[in-house]
């Protein structure tokens, strides 16, 4: 148990993910401002943190805390876990990509609790995917704090640690992909002759829209596409376009790519 002087939370990293997670919390009340404490070197982020957070405390380097988010860059994390180590951190969800729950383990004095976990972007609304695998001496309990975590801030999948590359590479970078393809969608939309305003509006729409018909139907992708396929139409003739231009290998090259970076990054 923390004592009253210990955060219950120690977020180590306040940057783009960081941030998402600590906004994902706070609106999911998983902890109040006053239980969480955020370490963070940048003295311009820190002010801009604890502006958007009334009541949390910033700090620039690492206090005592039984359990640590570690929201580091991967060339910097093994460092700070030595640091952590010696402030007395029991347990450690880490959300760096690549790092192996055994480096991160060596890192800290023998015994420390380590789950990796692979979050992204979207946390800062409530609608991240996260990916969650317990490290050597995590126990279910220790997994169940790390899920609690990302619960807050939106679906969890547990996978075995060996496939967090894999994850990396579909979710924890697959905003950038829909966000590229609303970026052409809506140059499209423009060269087709819409204001910016409107196409931005017809392509936000349809991704949500699309996005709530996989989820809310579970139906295949496949059969989804089909009923808007109708024979000789437009969208037959745009997908045969798409299929030409070979976007379906660009995808599967672009996670494959992803998911060998993370691996390079872990080694
Ligand atoms: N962004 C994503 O979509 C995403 C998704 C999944 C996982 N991740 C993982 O999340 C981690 C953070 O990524 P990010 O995109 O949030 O990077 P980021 O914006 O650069 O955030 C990292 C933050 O950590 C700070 N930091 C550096 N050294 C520190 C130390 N010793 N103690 C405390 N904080 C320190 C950095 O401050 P300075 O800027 O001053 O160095 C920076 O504010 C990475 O390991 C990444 O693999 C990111």
């Amino acid at each position: 148990m923390a004592s009253t002087l210990e955060p219950k939370l120690l977020l180590v990293g306040g940057g783009k993910m960081g941030s998402a997670l600590l906004a994902g919390l706070l609106a999911a009340g998983w902890a109040s401002p006053a239980e969480i404490v955020v370490s963070e070197p940048d003295s311009a982020q820190r002010d801009r943190l604890a502006a958007a957070h009334p009541g949390i405390t910033v700090v620039d380097a690492p206090i005592a805390a039984q359990d640590v988010l570690l929201a580091v860059k991967p060339d910097v994390a093994e460092g700070v876990l030595r640091t952590l180590g010696v402030v007395g951190v029991m347990r450690v969800l880490s959300v760096v990509a690549g790092l192996s729950a055994q480096r991160l383990e060596a890192a800290l004095p023998p015994g420390r609790i380590v789950v990796r976990a692979m979050p992204n972007t979207p946390a800062l609304i409530g609608a991240g995917t996260s990916g969650l695998s317990g490290g050597s001496v995590a126990n279910a309990e220790d997994l169940d704090w790390a899920e609690g975590i990302l619960d807050a801030v939106g679906t969890v999948v547990r996978v075995p640690e060996r496939l967090l590359d894999a994850v990396t590479g579909v979710s924890g970078s697959g905003p950038a992909y829909v966000y590229l393809m609303a970026e052409a969608m809506i140059d499209a939309g423009v060269t087709a002759g819409l204001s910016r305003d409107v196409s931005r509006q017809l392509v936000v729409g349809t991704l949500l829209g699309s996005a709530r018909m996989l989820e809310e139907t579970g139906e295949d992708p496949v059969d989804l596409r089909a009923a808007v396929t109708s024979p000789g139409g437009t969208t037959a003739a745009a997908i045969r376009t798409l299929e030409f231009k070979a976007v379906r290998s660009a995808y599967i090259e672009a996670v494959a790519a992803a998911v060998e970076r993370s691996r390079q990054l872990g080694r």
